[in-house]
């Protein structure tokens, strides 16, 4: 044990504290749902990605127990080493099928999706990736992994990429952004995007981890809600979230990238498989939300009427249509404080402060599901007007 480390460890952690920064997760005593035990204490969950309330819904955790009992724990080795499991190809053709693409490949999280695709299709120093500047930790260390050239756009600027495509000389050029971004909650302006790529002979990734069961008539994400799915647009997303909520990712688009990938890609060559009990659950998600689209109607009635009440309440919250509502509150040290006043009053809301956000724009993340009741929702509105008095947030 080196003391030298400890030692240097320790001060940053007190550094951490000092400014607010350290990181303390709330204990949950119940499956991720609107209303949970955290804490020992009811609680209504306004900070989770379960958007569609499949984390707990009944036949998904039954296909999960199915597959954990028919396929055990795991593959015990990668897949290409050891053998790949029947569940795992009847995924990744959900996926396909989902999605209306011709393949898909899972990997054991949507972080190493990201980190199995872009460097193994852009890693060379003739290749060049432009990313937004808001795009998701797992994209900016995805490119870190890359030696392709970097070039990252502000935040949702078209102009300033199409001057960088236009700068830039290279044999594959990747433009990476989120679809729905997760700290803003807003949507890349993806036909606009798809024509630039068009235009410089460029290949769109989009990470769908927001967007998936979220955008569009089918919740088929982003490509969907703006009328451009199947137009050679390459996906990443999560399992994490809207599809059951447990772990997962995939890539998804032309039968040659996930051929490419399961030839090539680090994690997928030298990982483990997700899980099978994860696989059959995910399998169960997606089947539910093909058959059940009114799931994204009420995430959508949900998500309009809190964003108005929280309007009325005279909070600033940042405008859009998905269900991540920001509501800014300033200062960092004002957000930790709403976040515990909400906390005490049954309402769990994650508050983000710099470096995380700009300074002066920490603020409280709400994201809302389409299982929450009216009543939660109203429980929540009525501890953010208390709070709001209190701690006299909104100005
Ligand atoms: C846009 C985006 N990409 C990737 C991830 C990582 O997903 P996973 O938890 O599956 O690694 C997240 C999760 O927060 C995300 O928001």
């Amino acid at each position: 044990m080196s003391t030298v480390l400890d030692n240097l460890l320790s001060e940053e952690l007190k550094e951490l504290e000092r400014t607010g920064q350290y990181k303390r997760a709330n204990e949950l005593q119940s499956p991720q749902a609107p209303a949970v035990t955290m804490d020992d204490a009811p609680t209504v969950m306004l900070s989770s990605n379960n958007y569609l309330g499949l984390a707990d819904d009944p036949r998904v955790v039954a296909a999960a127990k199915e597959g954990l009992d028919r396929y055990g724990m795991g593959t015990a080795s990668v897949r290409f080493i050891c053998g790949t499991m029947t569940c795992h190809r009847q995924l990744e053709a959900k996926i396909a099928e989902f999605l209306d693409c011709e393949a898909a490949l899972t990997f054991i999280s949507c972080w190493d999706a990201n980190v199995g695709l872009i460097p193994t299709l852009a890693g060379t120093k003739e290749d060049a990736i432009f990313s937004d500047a808001l795009n998701h930790a797992s994209i900016i260390d995805a490119i870190r992994l890359s030696r392709a050239q970097r070039f990252v756009y502000p935040h949702q600027d078209l102009d300033k990429l199409a001057e960088m495509l236009t700068s830039a000389e290279a044999r594959i050029k990747l433009i990476v952004t989120d679809g729905v971004f997760s700290m803003e909650g807003d949507i890349a302006r993806l036909p606009q995007l798809k024509a630039l790529a068009d235009q410089y002979d460029a290949v769109l990734v989009v990470d769908e981890s927001h967007a998936t069961g979220v955008l569009g008539e089918h919740g088929r994400g982003t490509a969907e809600h703006f009328g451009v799915l199947g137009e050679g647009v390459i996906q990443t997303s999560t399992l994490g979230k809207t599809l059951g909520g447990a772990c997962g990712g995939y890539v998804a688009g032309s039968r040659a990238v996930c051929d490419y990938l399961i030839q090539k890609s680090r994690p997928h060559l030298f990982s483990n498989a997700l899980p099978p009990a994860v696989c059959c659950g995910a399998i169960a998600a997606i089947d539910v939300l093909m058959s059940e689209p009114e799931r994204l109607g009420r995430l959508r009635e949900n998500t309009a009427y809190f964003r108005e009440q929280i309007r009325q309440l005279g909070l600033k919250v940042i405008e859009g249509i998905t269900p991540i509502a920001p509501v800014i509150v300033g200062e960092t040290a004002l957000a930790i404080r709403a976040q515990a006043a909400l906390l005490k009053r049954g309402v769990f809301v994650s508050g983000f402060g710099y470096p995380v956000v700009p300074k002066g724009e920490a603020r409280l993340r709400c994201q809302i599901c389409a299982t929450h009741t009216r009543d939660q929702l109203d429980q929540a509105v009525s501890a953010f007007r208390q709070v709001v008095e209190e701690l006299k947030l909104g100005g």
